[in-house]
């Protein structure tokens, strides 16, 4: 199969759907790879080191578009984007399309075979596509929580760790899925006492017995919330309800009570913020304050790492556009019900249940 590797025209988008390593499994699977001139440069992958790999650069997104069989991308399409896609060209990236009824028009009118990286689940009910970047995005929640409490930045100047003789911070994290479980292996790395509120007890009975160190659990309700946030030097909002906005668990009168110069960091900002005070950031102007409580609430946290993003993002995609490539569509979904799940339109239909729905738009099952 010819698949085609284009750079990201997103703002701010550094990462690039497969990096060399990808390619050369695809290229030694007898596929050929064409990647866009500089597309690797934003996660620090050369042009030459794509060609070495056996890839073939291509001056623009217009040739690797015409000639490409499918392409394999990190973000979605936007509208600059949207002439180039062809009929029965196989799209696999994140489409995110439950909010997106334009771009889902758009796949349908052009015949596209779309299968979306976030909708591809195991029995499980697990992600594994998305999974990565939540990790990566909970690592990173206590990474710039501990920056934000220097002092330069209005912080109370605390050290996530403490030293002998003088206490470490409390780290105080809502939700126990994979974001608040990264952020408290983190935490607790760096020696912070560390307290997760999280809905799910058989989880935090789960993540008791394998986290060491400071950490303590709290069942999720308002008064528990309100206690343990009156304590945090620095917040960290993970909760998500799949398929729906996130709850706000912490409200203004709650953000009041804390300490002045303690952080909060809102991962859940992009499902619209697990906290009252929250409002979507961007990696140029990262915080805001309020009541003396700095915000960090930058909706796409991983693309502060692309280097990093790439790989993981990369390890979880290849094996299925592999399979993409190797079987074809047809008999890749016929085998693969996690990756069934991620078709969400072909041949102008919607395939995805839980997208049509959000969208009020005919749901039509994949018949190979
Ligand atoms: N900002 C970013 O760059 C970025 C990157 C990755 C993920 N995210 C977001 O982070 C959030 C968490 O993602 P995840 O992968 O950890 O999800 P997850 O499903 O693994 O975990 C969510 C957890 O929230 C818990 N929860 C739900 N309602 C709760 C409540 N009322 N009180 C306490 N806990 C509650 C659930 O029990 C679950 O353990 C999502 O909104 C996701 O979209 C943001």
């Amino acid at each position: 199969m010819i698949i085609g590797v284009p750079k990201e025209v997103k703002v701010e988008e550094y990462r690039i759907g497969a990096p060399p390593t990808a390619v050369d499994v695809l290229v030694k699977a007898g596929h050929q790879v064409l990647v866009q001139a500089t597309a690797g440069e934003g996660s620090g992958f050369s042009d030459e080191g794509y060609t070495k790999v056996g890839a073939i650069v291509v001056d623009t997104a217009e040739e690797l578009y015409e000639r490409a069989e499918m392409i394999y991308q990190v973000k979605e399409p936007i509208p600059s984007e949207y002439p180039l896609l062809r009929k029965d060209q196989i799209h696999y990236r994140y489409l995110h399309l439950a909010a997106e009824e334009k771009l889902t028009k758009v796949l349908m009118e052009k015949g596209v075979t779309a299968v979306a990286f976030e909708t591809i689940e195991t029995p499980d009910g697990a992600t594994p596509c998305l999974d990565p970047m939540s990790a990566i995005a909970g690592r990173l929640a206590t990474q710039v929580g501990a920056q934000f409490l220097g002092r330069m930045y209005k912080g109370s100047g605390k050290l996530l760790g403490g030293v002998p003789g003088v206490l470490p911070a409390t780290v105080v994290i809502l939700g126990g899925g994979v974001v608040g479980t990264n952020a408290a292996q983190m935490a607790l790395g760096l020696g912070a006492r560390v307290i997760m509120v999280t809905r799910n007890l058989l989880r935090l009975r789960y993540l008791e017995e394998v986290l060491h160190g400071r950490f303590e659990t709290l069942a999720s309700n308002p008064y528990n919330i309100a206690q343990a946030v009156k304590e945090a030097d620095l917040l960290i909002g993970a909760v998500l309800v799949k398929g729906g906005r996130a709850p706000t668990v912490v409200t203004k009168d709650m953000v009041k009570t804390m300490k002045p110069g303690s952080v909060i960091v809102d991962v859940a900002i992009d499902q619209g913020g697990c906290i009252e005070t929250s409002c979507a950031t961007s990696h140029a102007e990262p915080i805001y304050i309020v009541d003396g409580v700095i915000h960090y609430c930058v909706t796409n946290m991983p693309g502060m790492v692309p280097l990093t993003s790439t790989m993981a993002l990369s390890n979880a995609t290849l094996p299925y556009a592999l399979k993409l490539a190797n079987k074809g569509y047809r008999e890749a979904m016929k085998s693969d019900e996690p990756l069934l799940k991620g078709l969400n339109v072909w041949n102008g239909k919607v395939t995805n249940e839980p997208v049509a729905k959000a969208l009020g738009l005919e749901y039509t099952p994949f018949k190979p």
